[in-house]
């Protein structure tokens, strides 16, 4: 569910038009409801109801410090995965005591960081890790709470570059070295066992591999809660949402009813794991990105130019993959729609950016209304992992960053200026001028 629609043939968030914003702001601009991302926070709290569970944001997919405030004050914590994510929780509001600091390349400094600003659990990835850990608590006269990362070894079956839960990956510790590691870990002085730790993938949209995870961790759960009184266990993020017909899903009833049948809804994820987890007694983490953010903001963007060649029709628009790199780097789906509906055939078309490489398109001979100069065009579904993980390339601005609440919208984030870019460049001291 979320909150992108056309109303008389405008397409509107929280009844603001998207090309009033277009107006005021510019393209390309990143777009997000704060409805959404409540009522999907909102659904899975409900869901995970239940059980003694924290809900941590995995932030990576969305870092907007408007973003973050809005789960901070539904009660959320955060998955975060550096320093720089962490200073962003405390600059949003958040509470680094509902916060867990993953990442197989955590640096002295960022563990001290997270040490003094008392986090809930370092998600510890290797033995080298934890003796790191181990070494910059004593120096502070700390304790750090860990939890390791199990490698479940479960394929997810998603795509290749976000399946992270076998041993074909570089993260968390192999299923069967587990016990020993927190066997020699509760030897070391300045270390509390605090809990358990997994993540099998990204995007994905059936329960079944989080379902054979969590029944293969579940026996080694037990066992490690009653060696060494562990408090949680996390199961990671994950969920998938709707890529394909994002804008269906915002309103018909009927088109709802067929694909709540496809995907997979909180409901379904927490009837199948809730049961399993419920006897274990211990508090449950989740850390959703892509769920709660992904479906809750758009990228606007100007057509530019109409390219017909003799095989193709470009439409050439003013975002690009720097703006958002997802189709770029996973051949990813986004559904593309105009801000004004269009009746009329469709063309078969490529919606590429200004960017020098082939690499730069959002879509390839797709269907699309047809469209001219001066029109804009929506990207749907690019809540999550679109603009955290934007680029300069072509020395391009970072887009802007709009909030909408109910028919208020505000900037989140202006516009790049393009000098910001290089500003603090600056020629080598034997090339002044
Ligand atoms: N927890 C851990 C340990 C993770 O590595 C991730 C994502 C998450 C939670 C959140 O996963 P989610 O609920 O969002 O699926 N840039 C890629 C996705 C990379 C995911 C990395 N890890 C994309 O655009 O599809």
């Amino acid at each position: 569910m979320h909150e992108f629609r056309y109303v008389n043939g405008r397409l509107q968030c929280e009844g603001v038009a998207l090309d009033a914003l277009v107006k005021q702001h510019g393209t390309p601009l990143y777009v997000y409801s704060q409805s959404t991302l409540e009522d999907h926070y909102q659904k899975l709290d409900d869901a995970l109801a239940p059980l003694d569970h924290l809900i941590c944001f995995a932030m990576k997919a969305n870092s907007n410090c408007a973003v973050m405030r809005t789960l901070a004050d539904c009660g959320g914590g955060f998955d975060t995965v550096s320093e720089g994510e962490l200073r962003r929780v405390i600059a949003a509001g958040g509470d680094p005591r509902k916060c867990v600091f993953a990442g197989v390349g955590k640096t002295e400094r960022e563990i001290e960081f997270a040490l003094r600003k008392g986090i809930y659990s370092f998600n510890v990835e290797s033995e080298p890790e934890l003796i790191r850990i181990n070494k910059v608590a004593a120096r502070l006269k700390k304790t750090a709470p860990i939890a390791v990362r199990v490698n479940p070894n479960v394929d997810a079956g998603t795509h290749a570059k976000i399946t992270t839960g076998t041993y074909e990956n570089k993260f968390g510790i192999a299923f069967e070295e587990v016990e020993g590691v927190y066997a020699r870990a509760r030897k070391l002085k300045h270390i509390r066992l605090r809990g358990v730790q997994m993540h099998i993938g990204s995007q994905l949209t059936e329960v079944k591999p989080f379902e054979l995870a969590v029944r293969k961790m579940l026996p080694l759960v037990e066992r490690l809660k009653a060696r060494h009184a562990l408090e949680f266990f996390s199961i990671g993020g994950g969920l998938g949402i709707i890529y394909q017909s994002a804008l269906a899903s915002a309103a018909p009833e009927w088109w709802q009813a067929s694909a709540a049948k496809k995907i997979l809804t909180p409901a379904k994820y927490a009837a199948t794991l809730v049961p399993l987890l419920q006897p274990l007694g211990l508090r449950i983490i989740i850390e959703p990105g892509r769920f709660i953010v992904g479906n809750a903001g758009v990228l606007v963007t100007r057509v530019e130019y109409v390219k017909r060649t003799g095989r193709k029709n470009f439409v050439i628009v003013d975002a690009a993959m720097n703006d958002l790199i997802r189709p770029a780097f996973y051949d990813s789906y986004h559904e593309i729609v105009p801000l004004q509906k269009k009746g009329g055939a469709t063309v078969s078309s490529d919606v590429v950016g200004p960017v020098c490489e082939s690499g730069d398109y959002f879509c390839k001979d797709r269907p699309l209304p047809k469209v001219g100069e001066g029109d804009h065009l929506a990207l749907l579904s690019a809540g999550a992992y679109g603009f955290v993980m934007a680029s300069n390339y072509n020395s391009r601005a970072l887009a802007t960053e709009v909030l909408v609440k109910r028919r208020k919208s505000a900037v989140v984030r202006p516009r790049q200026k393009i000098e910001a870019i290089w500003e603090t460049e600056q020629p080598a001291p034997w090339q002044k001028r």
